[in-house]
C-alpha cells in the first residue's frame, strides 16, 4: 500500500504470538499486586523464564540490563514502572516521589523514544491518581500492541510470495508487548501461506538478531538465515535480498531514523544495491521536538559487551569468554542514525508513510 490512511486500522483480529503453543506478551502488569511481569530476554534463546518486579526501581534495573529490551517493551516498561512508583509512593511526599521516580526511569535507556512517550504520559496521569497511572500505563501497552498489529496489516502489502527479507536486530514481538514492528508483516504473511524468509542479523556486540529473531522466527515455523553482520551487501549483489525491513528506537521529524548499531550500514548498501529499505514503527516512536537525528542522544553501553561473547560451551553451560586482545580499548555505540533520504518508507499503524511527509503529522501535544 502507498497511500497514506490515516484511519488506524479498528478492528483488529488477535492472532497474538506464541511460545511453544502457549501465548506470552513480552510485558504485563498485574494491578492487584503492582507487579510487573518480562520475559527475560537475557535467558533466551537458551532458556525461557519470566522475571517479576515488584517495586518501580527493580523494573528500571531490568530496563537497564535488558532484561526487557526492544522500543515499545522498553515503553510499556518504563509505563508500567511510573506506575508502580504512583501506587508506592507515601502520601505525604507523593509528588516529589513522582519525579524522582521520573528521573531514575529516563535515565535508564536515553535513545528509545517510546520510554519518553510512556513516562510523560503516565507522570501526568499519576498526578491525579495512582489509579489513573495503571490505567493511562495498561492504556499504552494495549496501543502498542494494536499499533503493531496494524503494522502487520500494512506491511504485508510490500511482500510477494516468497519474499527475501533482511532484518537487522530484533524488532519482533519481543521488542514490543506483542506481534513486533518489522516482523509483524512477516508474521502477518506467513499467515496468510506467503511462504517469506528473513535473513537476521546482528551477530554483534549483542547478537540480537542471531538469538532473539531467530528464536522468534523458529518459534513461528518461518524459514531464516542467520548472517554475519558484514554479509548483507554480498547477499544484494548477489540479488538475495527483495526488501529490508527494520525497527526504530527514534525517529526525527524530518524522517531520520536511529536503530541499532549497523542499521546505517544496511541502508547504505540497499540504496546501492536498489532494495527498498522500509522501517517499521509505531507513531510512539517518532520525536516531533527533535529536528533531525543530530538532536538524539546514542546511548554508549559498557565496552564488556564488545571484548565478550556469552554462550553455550560443549558441555551445554552458559558461559562468558573474552574473545578481543587483553588490555585493548573498545567502543560501544548502541544504535546509529540512517537519513530520511536512505529510507524508502515508515510502516505505521496509520499506514506507509514517506519519511520526509511526517511533519505533516506533527500534531503532537508539547509536554
Ligand atoms: O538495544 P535494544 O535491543 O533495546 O535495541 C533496540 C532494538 O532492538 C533495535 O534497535 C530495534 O531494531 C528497534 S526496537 C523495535
Amino acid at each position: 500500500m502507498s497511500a497514506v490512511s490515516t484511519a488506524i486500522v479498528s478492528i483488529l483480529k488477535h492472532t497474538p504470538m506464541k511460545v511453544k503453543q502457549q501465548h506470552y506478551k513480552t510485558v504485563w502488569y498485574d494491578s492487584k499486586l503492582n507487579e510487573v511481569n518480562l520475559i527475560d530476554q537475557n535467558l533466551l534463546p537458551f532458556d525461557f523464564g519470566i522475571k517479576t518486579t515488584q517495586h518501580y526501581t527493580e523494573t528500571v534495573e531490568a530496563i537497564k540490563i535488558m532484561t526487557v529490551r526492544g522500543a515499545g517493551a522498553i515503553g510499556a516498561t518504563a509505563g508500567f514502572a511510573m506506575a508502580q512508583a504512583a501506587c508506592e509512593a507515601p502520601l505525604e511526599d507523593y509528588v516529589n516521589y513522582l519525579n524522582q521516580a521520573k528521573l531514575t526511569i529516563e535515565q535508564s535507556r536515553p535513545t528509545a523514544r517510546n520510554l519518553f512517550y510512556a513516562v510523560d504520559k503516565v507522570f501526568l496521569a499519576a498526578l491525579q491518581s495512582p489509579q489513573n497511572a495503571v490505567e493511562v500505563a495498561l492504556e499504552i501497552a494495549e496501543e502498542d500492541e494494536l499499533s503493531c498489529k496494524a503494522i502487520g496489516q500494512y506491511g504485508v502489502s510490500l511482500l510477494n510470495q516468497g519474499s527475501r527479507i533482511l532484518t537487522h536486530c530484533n524488532a519482533g514481538w519481543l521488542a514490543f508487548v506483542d506481534f513486533g514492528s518489522a516482523l509483524s508483516p512477516v508474521y502477518e504473511a506467513a499467515r496468510r501461506g506467503m511462504k517469506p524468509f528473513v535473513y537476521a542479523d546482528e551477530t554483534r556486540p549483542r547478537l540480537q538478531g542471531a538469538r532473539l529473531t531467530a528464536w522468534e522466527l523458529n518459534n513461528e515455523g518461518i524459514d531464516l538465515l542467520i548472517i554475519p553482520d558484514n554479509a548483507a551487501a554480498y547477499l544484494m549483489w548477489q540479488k538475495k535480498i527483495d526488501i529490508v525491513i527494520v525497527g526504530a528506537d527514534r525517529i526525527a521529524r524530518n524522517g531520520d531514523v536511529a536503530n541499532k548499531i549497523g542499521t546505517l550500514e544496511k541502508a547504505i548498501c540497499a540504496k546501492h544495491f536498489n532494495v527498498p529499505f522500509y522501517v517499521a514503527a509505531p507513531f510512539s516512536t517518532i520525536d516531533f521536538q527533535s529536528e533531525s537525528g543530530s538532536d538524539f542522544i546514542i546511548e554508549e553501553r559498557n565496552p564488556n559487551e564488545v571484548s565478550h561473547v556469552s554462550g553455550l560451551d560443549a558441555s551445554g553451560n552458559l558461559q562468558e569468554v573474552q574473545i578481543t586482545s587483553p588490555g585493548s580499548q573498545a567502543f560501544n555505540p548502541a544504535f546509529d542514525i540512517t537519513a530520511a533520504e536512505l529510507v524508502t518508507g515508515i510502516i505505521t499503524e496509520k499506514g506507509i508513510i514517506k519519511p520526509l511527509d511526517l511533519i505533516s503529522f506533527d500534531n503532537s501535544p508539547t509536554l
